[in-house]
């Protein structure tokens, strides 16, 4: 009898293995941004076109990547990140499974140009996940990666996606979050050449809160910090007068990665709570937040 069950080949598996990391422009934006903070960026450029199924560019300061690296960095399970599984433990990098990069080439159209002195450079071009193309390139040190049409290659997510305001919505969304963890990165976000967000480095998270949503605002809310043992919370809270309802703008932030619990709810809808993680792969600690590491192995508990 034949057998039932086949191995898929490697690209099928591929594009299903990326629908886990990319759904939508936001979680392509989301992982790029990331990428950049992890390789130490102090300025991170965000551009997209309708709403990011044309066109996403992020580009980064950051350290950069050798011509081998950058080739490496296509391929699934590849990362500088972590060496065993022994370092899953405490990692201090927003990435380390080595999906991002290679989950995005697969379902778009990209080029990735790096370097990491501003001498040697090289532009990698890979569409719907097979490298067309490697050649020198001459940048700055750091990286742009430019996502071009979408699931180009995969048209019943495409089909998913939403209006070019609700995706444009969400990578503002995403951008946000990501600049509220690290107020000491510049960041600028433009959609089809409007800018929507220009955050420039701050010295205190307040002042980046009042470079996303208006000095007005952040003067309304008032600073908090709580230390025990070692845990450490710090924030702002916004007085129950002018607590909106829908809590659009209350984040949880863990060790600089966004928290949200249904349990948490109640507590996240009046609080901004920062991080104290060390947020970049370069152990680069200045966010402006507080930089107390929690020790053990402790969870946020709920509020009283
Ligand atoms: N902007 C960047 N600057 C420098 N190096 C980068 C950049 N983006 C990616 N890299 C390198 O490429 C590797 C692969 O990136 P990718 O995002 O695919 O995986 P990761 O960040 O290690 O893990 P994850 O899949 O959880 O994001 C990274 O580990 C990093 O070494
Ligand atoms: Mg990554």
């Amino acid at each position: 009898m034949t057998s039932k069950i086949a191995v898929l080949p490697a690209q099928v598996a591929d594009q299903i293995a990326a629908g886990e990391v990319v759904e939508r422009p936001a979680s392509v934006v989301k992982e790029l941004v990331e990428n950049a903070l992890d390789a130490g960026a102090r300025a991170v450029r965000v551009a997209i076109e309708d709403g990011g199924r044309t066109l996403i560019r992020v580009s980064d300061d950051g350290e950069g990547m050798s011509r081998a690296d950058a080739e490496l960095a296509l391929s699934r399970h590849a990362t500088s990140k972590i060496r065993s599984a022994a370092d899953l433990i405490g990692v201090a990098t927003f990435g380390f499974r080595g999906e991002a990069l290679p989950a995005i080439a697969s379902v778009a159209r990209c080029d990735l140009e790096t370097s990491p002195d501003g001498r040697t450079g090289c532009r990698l071009r890979v569409v719907g996940g097979k490298v067309e193309s490697v050649e020198d390139a001459v940048r700055q040190r750091g990286t742009t990666v430019t996502v071009r049409a979408l699931f180009f290659n995969t048209p019943a997510r495409r089909k998913f996606l939403r209006a070019q305001a609700t995706e444009t919505r969400a990578v503002v969304d995403a951008v946000t979050l990501l600049a509220l963890t690290r107020p000491d990165v510049a960041f600028t976000l433009s959609s089809d050449d409007r800018v929507l967000l220009d955050a420039p480095p701050a010295a205190a998270p307040i002042d980046r809160v009042a470079a996303l949503w208006s000095r007005a605002f952040a003067d309304t809310l008032l600073p908090m910090a709580h230390r025990e043992g070692p845990l450490q919370v710090a924030g702002f809270a916004q007085r129950p007068a002018q607590a909106k309802p829908a809590g659009r703008k209350a984040h949880v932030f863990v060790h600089g990665r966004r928290f949200s619990s249904s349990r948490a709810t109640p507590w996240t809808s009046t609080c901004t709570l920062p991080s104290s993680r060390s947020a970049s792969a370069t152990g680069s600690s200045s966010s402006g937040w507080s930089r107390r590491r929690c020790g053990g192995r402790s969870r946020p508990s709920p509020p009283p």
